[in-house]
């Protein structure tokens, strides 16, 4: 049995079976960015809904916001992105390769000795991550627009407006889910580092004196929710930003970092973002971002808990804990995603045992009865050992086979992805049945 997964195996996977292809790829591709594709798709879907109802749904003190992708330019200087959002840029004077400083090893950064051919490195510059483009028809310095490397501006720039029309109180939160983007100086890794991306953030804001026990709060939060994702706990672990990490608006931060196939890398990140960004907001904006605490009547400028995922990057995270090629007893290996039942793009599989003597139109409708519930996906063709090795690579949890018992008294076998095994049951519990297995469902071990 083999649980780690390579990335050429990940991505090969990705792309026979329809969850992620390169983008532009018939004109030989764009390495920075990818295309989900129907599995893909319906994949990064049931991750954002997951993230959405535990994130807001589920509490009764955070409220979710769309704000839009292009915002006031003034919004980013605000921030401190136009002058501090910036990684150290080094070229190779042989090679032509180009690195980020940081990301190279210590010796040759001292040596200043590039990694892939031994030639000469230039001086470090520092380079703006931000994309800019122009709004309107003339491309001049008073139209510039940027499009968002972080979600979380859109937040801060509609505080007031999100107090003046809901009833929220601090302590609460606002969600967002959305595109970034950033011009990234090595995209590799497949879909880890991309310079479009999605982001699944939350802005909690809070009484300053109170910032370390909601730092701790969401850090616990944060990573528990994970496992309920279905992602193994021994894959995730935290790590503190030492100072030469922090952005520039963190007063503490950790990473909650996943055991990737090229090793432990960032997945999300929880920052103590202190009164930074809404302080900044209010003096570029001159408008009052304060704070009245209607209880105690105090006036101030709230802290801000951020917690801040990778939508794309979670996806490659779930794809990457649920990959596992097994030897199967009699037969070749399987391989199969062992994704939590309510991410995996297709619920129930349901298969006729063959197609004549009336077992297909019971499956099909069996099928269209379940549709109801659950995604699902009706294959008639080939041998049953076939069609349940095919779901297991896309990561189905639940198979129903029509048989010729079924013609005789309405019951059918429900496989299970996990383990393999069946069980016999009414055609007509199935849909409970499934339900009560979605939510008794856990990851095993390994
Ligand atoms: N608002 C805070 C913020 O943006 P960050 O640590 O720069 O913090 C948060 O990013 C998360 O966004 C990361 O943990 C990662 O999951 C995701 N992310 C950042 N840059 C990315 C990129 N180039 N490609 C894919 N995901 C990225």
């Amino acid at each position: 049995m083999a649980n780690s997964v390579t990335m050429d195996e990940l991505v090969s996977l990705c792309k026979r079976r329809g969850f992620i292809f390169q983008s532009s790829e018939i004109y030989g591709g764009l390495t920075s960015a990818w295309d989900y594709g129907p599995l893909g798709v319906e994949l990064k879907n049931n991750i954002r809904d997951f993230w959405w109802r535990e994130m807001t749904q589920l509490h009764d003190n955070i409220v979710g916001l769309d704000a839009a992708i292009l915002m006031h330019p003034r919004v980013w200087e605000a921030s401190g992105h136009v002058e501090n959002f910036t990684d150290p840029l080094v070229d190779c004077k042989k090679c032509r390769q180009r690195f980020r400083e940081d990301q190279i090893p210590d010796e040759n950064r001292a040596s200043r000795i590039c990694p892939e051919c031994g030639g000469e490195l230039t001086e470090a510059r520092q380079f703006n991550l931000m994309f800019k483009t122009h709004i309107g028809p003339v491309e001049d310095e008073a139209s510039i627009v940027y499009l968002r490397p972080e979600t979380a501006q859109g937040i801060y720039v509609n505080f007031k407006n999100v107090v003046q029309s809901s009833r929220v109180k601090i302590p609460f939160g606002i969600a967002q889910i959305g595109k970034a983007f950033r011009n990234e100086i090595t995209t590799k890794n497949f879909i880890f580092r991309t310079c479009e991306f999605e982001q699944m953030e939350m802005q909690f804001f809070i009484k300053p004196s109170e910032d370390g026990q909601w730092f701790e709060r969401w850090k616990e939060e944060r990573m528990s929710y994970y496992g309920r994702l279905g992602v193994r706990p021994a894959k995730l672990q935290f790590h503190q930003h030492g100072p030469d990490e922090l952005a520039h608006y963190a007063k503490i931060a950790f990473d909650i970092q996943y055991e990737f196939p090229f090793g432990w890398r960032e997945l999300e990140g929880i920052h103590n973002r202190t009164d930074f960004d809404l302080r900044r907001h209010g003096e570029f904006s001159g408008k009052d971002l304060n704070y009245l605490d209607e209880e105690s009547h105090e006036r101030y400028i709230p802290y801000v808990i951020e917690t801040s995922a990778g939508l794309t990057r979670t996806v490659l995270t779930v794809l990457s804990d649920a990959y596992e090629e097994e030897e199967v007893e009699n037969e070749e290996k399987r391989v199969v995603l062992h994704f939590h039942p309510k991410l995996a793009p297709v619920t129930v599989g349901v298969f006729p045992l063959v197609k004549k003597d009336g077992l297909a139109e019971i499956a099909q409708d069996i099928e269209k009865e379940l549709r109801q519930d659950y995604t699902t996906f009706y294959d008639q063709g080939g041998a049953i050992g076939r069609r349940y090795r095919r779901q297991d690579e896309i990561g189905t949890p639940y198979c129903v086979t029509v048989d010729y018992q079924t013609k005789e008294d309405k019951t059918v076998t429900l496989r299970f992805r996990d383990s393999m095994q069946q069980v016999r049951l009414p055609a007509a519990e199935l849909s409970n049945r499934i339900r009560d297995e979605i939510k008794k469902y856990t990851r095993k071990a390994g």
